[in-house]
């Protein structure tokens, strides 16, 4: 078991370090991949580590399978150095390559790039080789998710223009890159962490305000197509008197497992950011409305 809102712990006792993640499964296997910020916390930042995956068959149990991709300690000014920042890493297997992909938010110290970045690994525990970061379409690129829709058709989701207005941009078959095809939705809305749906006839965001680590109230969005008319709606969490806080988290990212959708959240510490929780939550949908449940404990596979 571990409790949801509190820094979980891997296998050999350790605090996990995987913030801002995913979790990815693979061949019988999950795969959690997250920030590493086993650091101390200067000003709400510290030097970009890296990413670290860990591995599990039941959900509660992690082992630690160690950094997966590290921040360049040279040149010194390499573009995903250790004076970088690098955020909310994304791992999707691509069937076409037989490759993992690895995607990530790439900046400087004060988010003034605002790029998509990515790197690709023959294995799920890598080591994965960095190829280059752009700016996808030509437009910012701060909080993303990469979501894959029923079809497998991939798209990456991340708050633009300045995280004013949310875009969504077409991949294309190898995940790696961009066919040109994007839509702008929530204009002007400041919305970021994305995490997206698509349940029966609709697909479902779920995304936070722009308060950097402190929490503020999630919001869901609905639409028929994923290139369609998107309207944000309200606050889809429940259960807890702190709901309107989203329970003092901030959605994370989408998970599929024991034959239903859940939520991670990261729960953040502004000022030892090392030491910020996680919970994953249940995701009820129902014809256009969306809840995420409070719930104390995440028991993983039932
Ligand atoms: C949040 C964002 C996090 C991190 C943080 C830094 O808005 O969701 O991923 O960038 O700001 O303050």
């Amino acid at each position: 078991m571990q409790k949801n809102g509190t820094l979980w712990k891997d296998t050999d006792g350790a605090d996990i370090q995987a913030h801002g993640g995913c979790i990815l499964f693979h061949n019988g296997t999950y795969y959690w991949y997250g920030e590493n910020k086993n650091a101390v916390t200067v000003k709400r930042r510290m030097d970009f580590i890296g990413f670290s995956c860990y591995t599990s068959k039941n959900l509660v149990d992690w082992k630690n399978e160690g950094l997966v991709f590290k921040a360049f300690k040279e040149p010194a000014n390499h573009e995903a150095g250790i004076k970088c920042i690098g955020e909310r890493p994304k791992v999707v297997y691509s069937k076409k390559l037989k490759k993992f992909v690895l995607w990530f938010h790439l900046d400087n110290m004060t988010y003034e790039l605002r790029r998509a970045a990515w790197a690709i690994s023959d294995s799920p525990v890598g080591p994965f080789e960095y190829m280059g970061s752009f700016k996808p379409n030509i437009r910012d690129c701060c909080d993303f998710t990469v979501f894959i829709d029923n079809d497998e058709k991939a798209y990456f989701i991340c708050a633009g223009d300045m995280n004013k207005t949310m875009l969504i941009h077409e991949m294309d078959d190898t995940y790696t890159k961009f066919t040109g095809a994007y839509k702008a939705i929530f204009t002007d809305q400041a919305r970021e962490a994305p995490v997206f749906y698509h349940v029966g006839d609709w697909y479902y965001s779920a995304t936070s305000g722009c308060t950097g680590y402190s929490p503020n109230a999630m919001l869901y969005g609905t639409s028929e197509h994923i290139f369609g008319r998107w309207r944000l709606w309200d606050n889809p969490c429940m259960g807890r008197a702190d709901y309107r806080k989203t329970f003092q988290g901030q959605s994370c990212n989408s998970l599929f497992a024991n034959g239903r959708w859940y939520m991670m959240l990261d729960h953040w510490n502004p000022e030892d950011i090392r030491v910020s929780g996680y919970s994953i939550l249940p995701v009820n949908f129902d014809g256009g409305y969306m809840e995420v449940l409070w719930e104390d404990e995440w028991n993983g596979i039932k």
